[in-house]
Order: structure tokens, then sequence, then C-alpha cells
């Protein structure tokens, strides 16, 4: 019987305020595990899927055919495997539906694994496709914000025009990220419907600017540009409602020194970009608002140059 090959896929922050679905930064230190190994059977089947608590995953299924992990390893199996088949074991560490790329990290970690069982591994960059045909099928529309982070590692732009290439961006020195994820859940693919069809020049003006600002800001690891440019016109007023202590936080995280705030992601979790000597009191300012709120929460910080995704053990 051939022996687990483990990867992990680190969770990530999607839309990083200012690029709607084509800006995403990996997390450090949070993410999923999939073990993969080759069978005598046919496709790809799940063996399990377990929670953070280590135990069988009460919501989610090990059907192929509707587990992101699953469906993005066969889109790679197809493609590149050989004869036989490959078991998965899926051992979520991101929570869901938290907008911490949940479904990403899941379908990342599978074909990282069954890369690894290939006669000819493909490199990193493409794989890309393969895991956001897991993507797509549970947030039901394509976009590489959390996938193409997760997968590689840091600041990755993914516009949808350039796609399957993705555009990796200096990460500004000195930066870090602090994710608040409170007890809440979003549904990704229900929030994405929600919002308006279109908008007007003036906003679109506004955020193309801001993204335009916040690129070069992180290029020349400018915190004051940093802090002049984080910033959703667009696709925060119309999510921020959801999370009931969104405003609260905010306002914590703005007074304890945040450069930038938003949803990461579709939410509910939320960020803030701040200088390293920062990070800490941010975290427990924004933690400590949010319970004020009633809503147990946890947070993470993480440098903005997080690896992606690795293989830890291997045949
Ligand atoms: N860009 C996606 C969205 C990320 O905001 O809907 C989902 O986590």
């Amino acid at each position: 019987m051939d022996h687990f090959v483990t990867a992990f896929a680190p969770a990530s922050i999607g839309n990083v305020a200012v690029g709607y679905d084509m800006l995403g930064l990996a997390l450090a230190d949070v993410g999923d595990r999939v073990l993969a190994r080759k069978t005598d059977g046919d496709g790809v089947s799940v063996a399990e899927v377990r929670g953070q608590d280590g135990d069988i995953h009460p919501l989610l299924t090990n059907d192929a055919q509707h587990n992101t992990a699953s469906i993005a390893a066969q889109a790679l199996w197809d493609a590149h495997g050989g004869a036989g088949g490959v078991e998965l074991k899926v051992h979520k560490g991101v929570p869901l539906q938290s907008g911490m790329g949940s479904s990403a990290a899941s379908a990342v970690a599978a074909v990282v694994a069954v890369n690894a069982l290939l006669d000819s591994p493909l490199a990193m960059e493409a794989l890309l496709p393969y895991a956001l045909e897991g993507e797509e099928y549970a947030s039901g529309s394509l976009h590489a914000d959390n996938v193409a982070p997760s997968l590689l590692g840091g600041l990755i732009l993914c516009p949808k025009v350039l796609l399957p290439d993705v555009v990796r961006l200096p990460a500004p020195q000195g930066v870090s990220a602090v994710l608040v994820h409170p007890d809440l859940q979003v549904d990704t693919a229900r929030a994405r419907r929600r919002l308006a069809k279109s908008y007007s020049i003036q906003l679109w003006l506004e955020q193309q600017g801001l993204l335009a600002g916040f690129i070069a800001a992180c290029a020349s690891s400018d915190v004051d540009l940093i802090g002049r440019t984080l910033r959703d016109v667009i696709i925060e007023p119309q999510r921020s409602a959801a999370v009931p202590c969104f405003d609260a936080v905010k306002d914590a995280a703005m007074r304890a020194g945040a450069l930038g705030f938003s949803l990461s992601g579709s939410g509910p979790s939320m960020f803030a970009l701040c200088e390293d000597s920062a990070a800490r009191n941010l975290a427990s300012a924004m933690e400590q608002a949010c319970r004020a709120q009633g809503i147990e929460c946890q947070s993470w910080i993480s440098p903005m140059t997080a690896p992606g995704a690795h293989i830890e053990d291997g045949i």
C-alpha cells in the first residue's frame, strides 16, 4: 500500500480591500492539510474530512463529486495522472465560511499533494487552473484571489484577464497583516450574488486609483501611501452590515494604528495592515472590540511574505 503524502496550503485574505477578485495575500501558520496516496481504484476518492478538532467534519462531505479538494485533485489527475486512482484525506485548519479562503486552501493542498504523486510533477504555477476548478465549485464563480496566494505565498495580483498567469507583487518591508475571525459565517456565493451589478464611473475611478496607489506603495514600502490607499469604496459598503461587529472592530483597529482595514474576502473575517511593531497591540484591540460586541473571535498576525503551499512529508 502506498504511503500518504501530506501537503499544507495556507489561508488567505481575498481582495486585500483594494482589489476585488484580483488581489490576495497568504497568511502564515493557518491552513488546511490534504493527504494523498495512489490506489488501485478509479479516479479520486475522499476517505475522510476532519475539522480543526480532529473529529470527522460534521458539515463537509466526502462525496468526491461535491468536495472542493477532490474536484481540484480530479481535474489534475485527469490531465496528468496515470493508471489507477488517488485517495485523499482532508484535514481542515481554516474555519468554514470565514472569509479566510477555506475552500481555496483545501483545493490548493489537494493539487499540491496529488502533484507529488505524479511521475512528472508540474511547477507550482501550473497547478493554479486545477485548484481553481475546486474553488469555482465552492464559490460559484471564477476568482483566484484566494487560490493564487495560497498556492504561491505572499501578495499576488491575479485579475481574471491575466489568468492563468498571475503576478507576484513585492511585499512592503516592515508591514504585517492582522486578521480577526469572529465566530460567524458568511456564505461567499450568496454574498457575491447580492452585490450590485453596475457602478458609477466615479467609484470605478476612485477604486482604480486606490489599487494602483497601493501596489506602488507596496513596491516602495511607503507606509504613508499604504495608509492613504488601503480602502474599499465599492464592495465593503455593501457587505459590512452582514458582520455586526464590523464598525466597532474597524474603529478599534484604526485607533490602534492600522494603516487600513477591511473585510477579508467576503467576511466575516476582518484584517488590517500595520507596521510590524503595532501588530500585537492591534490584534488585541481588534479582539477586544469584537468580544465587546458579544462575539467570540480568534486572531492571527502574519508577515506579508507568508509561504505558499508545500509538501510537509512525502513518500
Ligand atoms: N474575491 C472574493 C469575494 C473572495 O470577495 O467574493 C471570497 O473569499
